[in-house]
């Protein structure tokens, strides 16, 4: 008990905001913990880029290089501008042009419309403080990228699901989402259209290149109450193995005033340098800016000048092309790991994937891979571990299939992605009876 002449102890717990509270752990933060804490466990479950290709060579050069020149050591060790590196938005810009085929008078995109940003993950959150109100409604492909969906919880926004086929959003489903959420007097909520649109994750498919326009125009038409833009992550588009490359989305958007483009070097370079960008139409600049000035006013200097001198010197595209090389043969040793003791297992299936670092499968329909389930605990006796597909799954719309797991290449090396696999089989025929 205090007594007068000593501090009065206060015992009150903690007042959060009413948004921390709404926002409960998300199970992909489960799932990391796990692997963490079982080095043992062959964990298919992570995104992470593959630790041994991490171009530690090519970033010592554009390290040593930037540290070389007084002048642009002190910048790099100084802060930058909130919206990030001219020279580097002007690079980023040039790329994203030349993947496109397109001049900058074509794509009536400058500098100016580039924001650099921590990760894309940052781009992803900023968009959502600018866009979106509690209730908002954001259409996703179901499934999708399960980090965003956290990120739109946080901002109070719910996701809707339109259903997908080998070929990504298919535009049908997408026109009848916007048909049934107007009858139901729910077109004034919709905001944003969110699309992965080469090598999705979890799904693995590339939005094909004759919906692009397609999806464009239907989100045009149905900007009724307002602009609904489209938010497209372009996250692992160099990581391809298989045909050509394909324009964007935003290359279709002959207005240039509909498509939000996020982009990162994470998956293609480092995610330890968490350099991710936006190209942004022009209403969006100015209150995104306002926005990341009241987080970070600025992504970090340093990490912008490095990547800026790897592409100087060229050192991106040898890296890109190395990493697709072993990423294509891991994921050759996972697809035939796959046939070997998944084929033989009635009601299995799965999609090859052209590019990025996952496999998405269908398990028979009467398996529940979530936590819930049986098979979860099985595969971990069995010592790997995989993302469950129900937690990919809006809450909304497309309805969530229990039965899917999104497998990924991209961390293990290759003869423990194939012992993950074979340990997934048993785990499955245990979960069967079989
Ligand atoms: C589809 C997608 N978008 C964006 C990101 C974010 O990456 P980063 O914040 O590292 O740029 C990821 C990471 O896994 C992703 O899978």
């Amino acid at each position: 008990m205090p007594t007068t002449d000593s501090p009065v102890q206060h015992s009150a717990s903690p007042r959060f905001s009413q948004r921390a509270r709404q926002f409960g752990d998300q199970p992909i933060s489960y799932l990391m913990q796990k692997a963490l804490d079982d080095a043992g466990l062959i964990s298919l479950a992570a995104g992470f880029v593959d630790p041994a290709t991490l171009p530690t060579d090519a970033t010592r050069t554009a390290v040593d290089a930037v540290l070389a020149d007084p002048r642009t050591a002190r910048a790099a060790l100084q802060y930058g501008s909130n919206q990030g590196l001219g020279e580097l938005r002007e690079a980023v810009l040039a790329r994203l042009l030349a993947d496109d085929g397109q001049t900058v008078a074509e794509a009536g995109l400058t500098a100016d419309a580039v924001v650099m940003t921590s990760g894309s993950n940052e781009l992803l959150h900023l968009v959502s403080d600018v866009l979106l109100d509690d209730g908002d409604l954001v259409l996703c492909a179901a499934p999708s990228y399960f980090v965003f969906q956290g990120t739109l919880a946080y901002a109070g926004a719910q996701s809707y699901g339109v259903a997908i086929d080998a070929e990504g959003m298919i535009p049908a489903a997408l026109e009848e989402t916007f048909q049934r959420l107007e009858t139901a007097g729910q077109l004034p909520r919709i905001k944003l259209l969110y699309v992965t649109s080469y090598f999705d994750n979890p799904s693995s498919v590339t939005l094909a290149e004759s919906r692009r326009h397609e999806l464009v125009e239907i989100v045009r038409r149905w900007s009724k109450h307002h602009h609904i833009y489209i938010l497209e992550d372009i996250a692992y588009r160099p990581l391809r193995y298989e045909g050509p490359d394909i324009p964007s989305i935003r290359s279709f958007d002959e207005a240039g005033d509909r498509v939000i483009v996020a982009q990162t070097f994470s998956k293609a370079y480092s995610p330890g340098l968490r350099v991710g960008c936006g190209f942004l139409p022009r209403p969006l600049l100015a209150p995104l800016l306002r926005q990341k000035a009241a987080t970070d006013f600025g992504s970090p200097s340093f990490s912008q000048h490095v990547l800026l001198k790897v592409l100087e010197l060229g050192l991106l595209e040898p890296h890109v092309a190395r990493l697709c090389q072993s990423y294509r043969a891991k994921r050759d040793v996972m697809l035939r790991a796959l046939d070997e003791h998944l084929r033989p297992i009635e009601g299995v299936s799965w999609l090859d994937p052209h590019g990025g670092i996952y496999v998405w499968a269908d398990l028979p329909p009467q398996v529940d891979t979530g936590f819930e389930g049986e098979l979860f605990d099985l595969a971990l006796d069995e010592r790997m571990m995989y993302v469950p597909g129900q937690y990919c799954y809006p809450g909304q719309g497309a309805p969530a299939a229990k039965n899917q797991v999104r497998l990924s290449f991209g961390d293990q090396p290759a003869e423990r992605v194939a012992e993950g696999i074979a340990a997934l089989g048993r785990a499955l025929r245990r979960a069967l009876g079989a």
